[in-house]
């Protein structure tokens, strides 16, 4: 496995590889890798010709208040972790050369970013869609693959390279969860030991909204009532951001659930801000 920090280096050599007919994926990261990110690094083992990895921890998806400059970063372990996966190349770059002092373009997709977390994390997708174009631009892949976990992220990527007929498939893969349910995602690192156990009951409140839903209730209001009432009883250091039903395309809020639905939810706990979700499904 090779380690390429020139933006430059990585445009020629992706060139001449996809010259040579190779199927080319990035599996997009900000390092700190667990299993959520080996699985995809995995899939794009298993389907592609030449996996490239890039581990950038991207400044402009992060506010003011936020944790970038803590954002866990261990890039000795990233390495040897993606070299066991087979990944073929990683891409790390230095921040001042992907973002140089006068850097003045953004990309946004504002309609699907007004939801959700885009609500308590103004300008996060405007820092992940530009940083997603420039790596795409950079690593030039057939295939880029993405944690589910990252819903919105996941659609407002597609609807970004649909937009602007970006030659790249956009492959969305599962939620990967420890053995409590709890979703993979770098910030568990935040947790104190309390807080962790607390933080199980994220995807057990999710799961019973799924049961509430198949035993006939269908009104979104009441299943986010309940569902924050079984928040503040079984996560009783957490603070909820949002609980919400939208469509799984376009993101607006569902008031029936009449037909699929993804159920998103995002909690303070502690130092980290947990993320996740769960389709509804009326069958
Ligand atoms: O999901 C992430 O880790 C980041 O948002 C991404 C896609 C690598 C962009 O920085």
């Amino acid at each position: 496995m090779d380690i390429i920090n020139d933006p430059k280096e990585i445009q020629e050599l992706t060139s001449r590889l996809k010259c040579s007919g190779k199927i080319i994926s990035l599996v997009p990261t900000m390092g700190y890798f667990h299993a959520g990110h080996l699985s995809l690094m995995k899939w794009a083992r298993e389907n592609s010709d030449i996996v490239f990895v890039s581990l950038f921890v991207n400044p402009t998806q992060f506010g003011p208040k936020e944790d970038y400059n803590s954002y866990p970063r261990d890039f000795e372990r990233d390495t040897k972790m993606a070299q066991e996966v087979g990944v073929d190349y990683i891409f790390a770059p230095e921040k001042d050369v992907i973002y140089e002092p006068d850097h003045g373009t953004w990309v946004s997709v504002p309609k699907l970013a007004q939801y959700l977390c885009g609500k308590s994390r103004p300008g996060h997708f405007q820092g992940v869609c530009t940083i997603v174009l420039k790596l795409f631009n950079l690593v030039n892949p057939h295939l880029a693959i993405f944690g589910k976990k990252d819903y919105q992220q996941f659609v407002i990527i597609k609807k970004m390279v649909k937009d602007l007929n970006v030659p790249v498939k956009i492959i969305g893969r599962p939620i990967v969860r420890e053995i409590d349910g709890l979703a993979m995602s770098s910030r568990n690192s935040y947790l104190t030991q309390d807080e962790r156990k607390q933080a199980a009951n994220i995807y057990l409140g999710l799961k019973k909204a799924c049961e509430w839903t198949k035993n006939g209730v269908r009104d979104s209001e009441t299943i986010i009532s309940k569902l924050s009432e079984c928040y503040m009883e079984h996560i009783p250091s957490g603070e909820i951001d949002y609980i919400e039903i939208v469509d799984p395309t376009d993101l607006t809020p569902v008031k029936t659930i009449d037909k699929e639905a993804i159920l998103a939810v995002a909690i303070y706990l502690g130092k980290a801000r947990l993320i996740d979700n769960i389709l509804l499904e009326v069958k």
